[in-house]
């Protein structure tokens, strides 16, 4: 198409608004707009804006002083800010009356060769790829905190749990370690849906493409996008980037969740102490200390899911390609990924500056006959079936004085009842001491992954280098970033 055909996009009308004409009020109009809404994409229409206004005037499509026209009102509308708009049905909608109103009807030579459709979706992934790198900073941070308190408590015993009954000891560096694995996944997962983000939509138009001879990958790589989705229907329709995100967000508060939830019962059992900034009182119990905070981080996780379900229900089942239930599915995508940023900075602060209390935690950690395991083991490696020595520790603790629990006379009455011999006959009654310890008991269990020290050092130490590795990263990203928009900035300075 020609200069003077791409003419009149606001179809002559120097009034200065986009026309709708019998499409301008009702009741509806309210309804309809996701104008408030839409401020979170205000600065990230006005790049999509200058990259398309770029493109058409290096394609010829528009002359250049119209494109310098257009860029300088798109400047001052931005200054002006979200707010100053005009009315329209949407951020996309107003700028557009708000360019025509600064630069007449040439204004409406900006929508040429594009549709509301490729601009939406071009906006949510402009705007999504800055909060994703928002939340995998917050998952790096916990990481962070997460490796210093396994740092300094490689030995710190503690009791470990299964259905929450005292199972085997533990150490607060394997407890922690076991977290750090989990967010290292939940910042893996959104790397890679950054990836499928990081794709521009812009030039799909309304979803068939146009006549106009446009450079998709030109507007791409001024957005800073890695290249360009590229069936134009596929372009305009496709929001699963947004489920994706959506979906990794929601597995991260699922994380968080337990992590509060273990971090509220140790404080609860005195094992842990919780700065004051991340707790809260009482209005009428004076003595309380709370962990409200953590409270709420656990319940980010339900939010996360509901919206999950929210955004799965709307776009499950909708034909292509665009249809407006889309404007209503953005919306749990920025629900979630504030909380889940702002859940994940909290969780990272409370962690970060948590005072574990060894003392209470080694009284603990013996408790519940923890070590009963170990001491089968034991028994195991010295040559008894490991199904008997089960049997024997399991009678010694059924009949010795304190229910429950063994100490080595009981192992000894058992070993007689059962093998019709005494313990030391299998096994030096030394190492049988050091099992029923705890400190002992840790030390021993140093298999791959393990919670001795010796096995938990490796663990720290890949720690340690998955993180540089994802925040150099993380890093790269955020730099792609900025110099895409310092480079469409010197573009635009070419022509305002
Ligand atoms: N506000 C709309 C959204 O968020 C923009 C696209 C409108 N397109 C249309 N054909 N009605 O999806």
């Amino acid at each position: 198409m020609t200069e003077e055909s791409a003419r009149g996009g606001a179809d002559g009308d120097e009034s200065g608004v986009v026309r709708r004409d019998r499409f301008s009020g009702g009741p509806a109009r309210s309804f309809l707009s996701s104008l408030a809404a839409d401020e979170r994409i205000f600065e990230a229409d006005l790049e999509v804006d200058r990259a398309h206004t770029l493109m058409l005037a290096e394609q010829g499509i528009i002359d250049e002083e119209t494109a310098g026209s257009i860029l300088t009102a798109l400047d001052a509308i931005e200054v002006a800010g979200h707010d100053s708009l005009p009315d329209g049905e949407d951020v996309h909608e107003a700028i557009e009356t708000a360019v025509i109103e600064r630069v007449g009807a040439d204004g409406g030579k900006m929508h040429t060769a594009r549709s509301r459709n490729d601009e939406v979706a071009t906006c949510i992934r402009y705007r999504l790829r800055e909060d994703v790198l928002d939340a995998i900073e917050t998952t790096l941070a916990l990481r962070g905190s997460l490796l210093d308190v396994a740092d300094t408590h490689a030995e710190t015993i503690m009791p470990g749990y299964t259905h929450l009954q005292p199972a085997q000891p533990t150490t607060v560096a394997h407890w922690a370690l076991s977290y750090e694995g989990a967010v290292r996944r939940d910042t893996e997962r959104l790397l890679e849906a950054y990836a499928r983000i990081n794709e521009s939509p812009l030039g799909g138009a309304a979803f068939a493409g146009t006549t106009f001879d446009i450079d998709r990958e030109f507007t791409a790589s001024l957005l800073g996008f890695d290249g360009v989705v590229v069936n134009s229907m596929d372009a305009a329709s496709s929001r699963d980037f947004l489920l994706e995100t959506t979906q990794a967000l929601s597995t991260h508060a699922t994380t968080l969740s337990g992590l509060a939830e273990d971090l509220i019962i140790f404080a609860n059992r005195g094992f842990v102490s919780l700065a004051d900034d991340y707790s809260s009182t009482s209005s009428i119990m004076p003595q309380k200390k709370n962990p409200d905070t953590l409270e709420l981080v656990r319940a980010v996780a339900g939010d996360a899911a509901g919206n999950v379900q929210g955004l799965t229900t709307t776009l499950k089942g909708l034909p292509r390609a665009y249809n407006r239930d889309l404007q209503r599915a953005t919306t749990h995508a920025w629900e979630t990924v504030d909380a889940a940023v702002e859940a994940s900075e909290i969780a990272a602060g409370a962690i970060a500056t948590a005072e574990w209390n060894a003392d209470a935690l080694a009284a603990e950690a013996g408790a519940g006959f923890s070590t009963a395991t170990g001491v089968a083991d034991l028994l195991a490696a010295n040559g008894l079936p490991f199904r008997t020595a089960h049997e024997l520790v399991a009678t010694a603790a059924e009949n010795s004085a304190e229910h429950g629990s063994a100490d080595y006379d009981a192992l000894d009455a058992a070993a007689e009842d059962i093998l019709g011999e005494p313990l030391e006959s299998h096994v030096d009654p030394d190492a049988v001491v050091d099992a029923l310890d705890p400190a002992e008991s840790v030390a021993s269990r140093n298999s791959q992954g393990g919670p001795a020290p010796e096995a938990t050092t490796p663990q720290l130490e890949s720690g340690h280098d998955a993180l540089g590795a994802d925040e150099s990263t993380h890093s790269e990203l955020a730099a792609e970033l900025e110099t895409a928009h310092t480079a469409l900035r010197e573009e635009v300075n070419d022509y305002v």
